[in-house]
């Protein structure tokens, strides 16, 4: 088992249904632990930022929208196999082919307003949790 950290975002449409907590008890009852997090309105500056790859995407300019719609919870989340692990949790892009169970099944309305973001693999998430936060404000434990 690997040792991991991956980024996870709490999208806007999720923050207004209040179920931060209810999100965060899954990663909990997982075995992943929150080792850094803050609420931030992003700008768009730095939604554009963090999604450049996609930019040539059709829905590149409705994702940037979204994402600035209202403020978002970033955490990094630590643990065996947490990149895969949270994948499991979030379950896939689209809430209607996501898994019962998983949280964008419960929490998420549509393909663009889908609750959360998770790193897609370790190499990525380095880059991700560095593009908000500084190896201080991560706290391992
Ligand atoms: S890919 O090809 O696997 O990289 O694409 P995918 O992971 O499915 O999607 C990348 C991010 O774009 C969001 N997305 C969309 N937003 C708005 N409208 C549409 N149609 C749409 N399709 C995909 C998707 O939620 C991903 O965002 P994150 O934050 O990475 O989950």
């Amino acid at each position: 088992m690997a040792l991991e950290r991956t980024l996870s975002i709490i999208k806007p449409d999720a923050v207004a249904k209040n179920v931060i907590g209810e999100i965060y008890a899954r990663f909990e009852k997982a075995g992943l632990k929150v080792v850094a997090a803050k609420q931030k309105q992003l700008s768009r500056q730095e939604a554009e930022g963090f999604y450049a790859v996609h930019k040539e995407r059709p829905f590149f300019k409705a994702l940037v929208e979204f994402m600035i719609s209202g403020p978002v919870m970033i955490q990094v989340l630590e643990g065996d196999n947490a990149v895969l692990k949270h994948r499991e949790l979030m379950g896939a892009t689209n809430p209607k082919e996501a898994a019962p169970g998983t949280i964008r099944a419960d929490f998420a309305d549509s393909i663009d307003a889908n609750a959360v973001h998770g790193s897609d693999a370790a190499e990525t998430a380095k880059v991700e949790i560095a593009y908000f936060f500084a190896e201080t404000e991560v706290h391992s434990r």
